[in-house]
């Protein structure tokens, strides 16, 4: 049997940006391979940032787009919103009434968000947004989860509260997963501002490169991108981040190291490598861009995707609840026996 991995991503957004996606889609289509996958869509976790109802509908279909357009498979992975599988809720009770308040209150990220917006803005989900995303992570025995850097510390506090539940209900009770943190091979920078990382939050249109942004207008702002003057190709994050920025990005995709690149553009304008970059990238993005488009027109073959795969995930969650309901002491009914 394989090892299984999961991981989710927020729908949050309408697009993925080139980061997002190298960084994490990338690395979720080749886990397939040697793992039992689970990708969900945490539309319950999206819901502490208070969207609109119908633009969260509508990033959850768009998040779920891009996962499928990126290579992940639905007849080998499953995938999933994370609202269709009730048992996600249910077992972030059960893990809250586990979870210390000292420990919660730990939390690096809750503490940034709630500090931005003061107490007053903040909400009583973003507090308890770790525990969510740890019961997303023990209801599939998950023996991997691939994330950034930034969610180290949440995955800890998913790891420590196996290892609680193990030791008061019994060795066998949940598996303890293992964070495989995504190295950022490529950390992309905004396109006008390069010494600012690629946000969406924070950058101009111009600043970024998304996968459901018109191929074209990619191709635009890369040719538009800052440079310094002086008019030399090489790596110099410090003197000269942007062109820096583009050496990245161009290696990212073409396989090319940055030094071979510096090598082969030597001597060459910053015109010539805005150019075969901007090609690189639009040959890059242009069948993932019109594969995702492909999926978000056509909600009901996509909806019937994800309701495949929330069955799946539902056989999994409800076996791992009802184990655990049933080790807490909670009497199970006598129709489920
Ligand atoms: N918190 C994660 C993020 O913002 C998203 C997430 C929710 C997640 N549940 C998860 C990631 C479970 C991995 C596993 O990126």
């Amino acid at each position: 049997m394989k090892p299984r991995v999961f991981s989710a991503m927020q729908p949050t957004a309408d697009s993925l940006q080139l980061g997002n996606f190298l960084g994490a889609l990338v690395e979720w289509v080749k886990l397939q391979d040697t793992h039992d996958a689970i990708y969900g869509v945490v539309d319950l976790h999206a819901l502490t940032v208070a969207p609109e109802p119908e633009v969260l509908r509508r990033r959850s279909r768009v998040t779920a787009a891009q996962f499928l357009a990126a290579g992940v498979d639905p007849s080998r992975s499953i995938v999933f919103l994370q609202s269709h599988v009730p048992e996600h809720a249910e077992l972030a009770w059960l893990l809250s009434t586990f979870t210390g308040m000292g420990e919660a209150g730990r939390m690096t990220q809750f503490k940034d968000k709630s500090a931005r917006v003061g107490e007053s803005g903040t909400n009583v989900g973003l507090f308890t947004y770790p525990i969510l995303m740890a019961a997303d992570i023990l209801l599939y025995d998950t023996n991997v989860v691939p994330v950034g850097e930034d969610q180290r510390q949440h995955l800890e506090l998913s790891r420590d509260l196996a290892m609680r539940l193990n030791a008061r209900l019994g060795e066998d009770t949940v598996t303890v997963p293992e964070p495989h943190i995504v190295k950022e091979t490529a950390k992309i920078f905004d396109l006008q501002e390069p010494t600012k990382k690629m946000s969406k939050s924070f950058s101009s249109p111009k600043g970024i490169i998304e996968i459901l942004q018109d191929p074209k207008s990619v191709a635009k702002n890369i040719k538009a991108a800052a440079t310094d003057s002086d008019a030399v190709i090489a790596f110099d994050r410090e003197n000269k981040a942007g062109v820096s920025n583009l050496l990245t990005i161009y290696s990212a995709l073409d396989g090319r190291s940055v030094d071979q690149l510096v090598a082969d553009y030597e001597g060459k304008m910053y015109g010539h490598l805005k150019v075969d970059l901007a090609e690189v990238v639009v040959n890059y993005l242009t069948p993932i861009h019109d594969a995702a488009m492909e999926w978000i027109e056509s909600p009901d073959r996509l909806d019937a995707v994800l309701a495949d795969g929330a069955e799946r995930a539902s056989e999994i969650a409800s076996a791992t609840l009802e184990r655990l309901y049933d080790r807490v002491g909670l009497l199970r009914p006598s129709h489920r026996r």
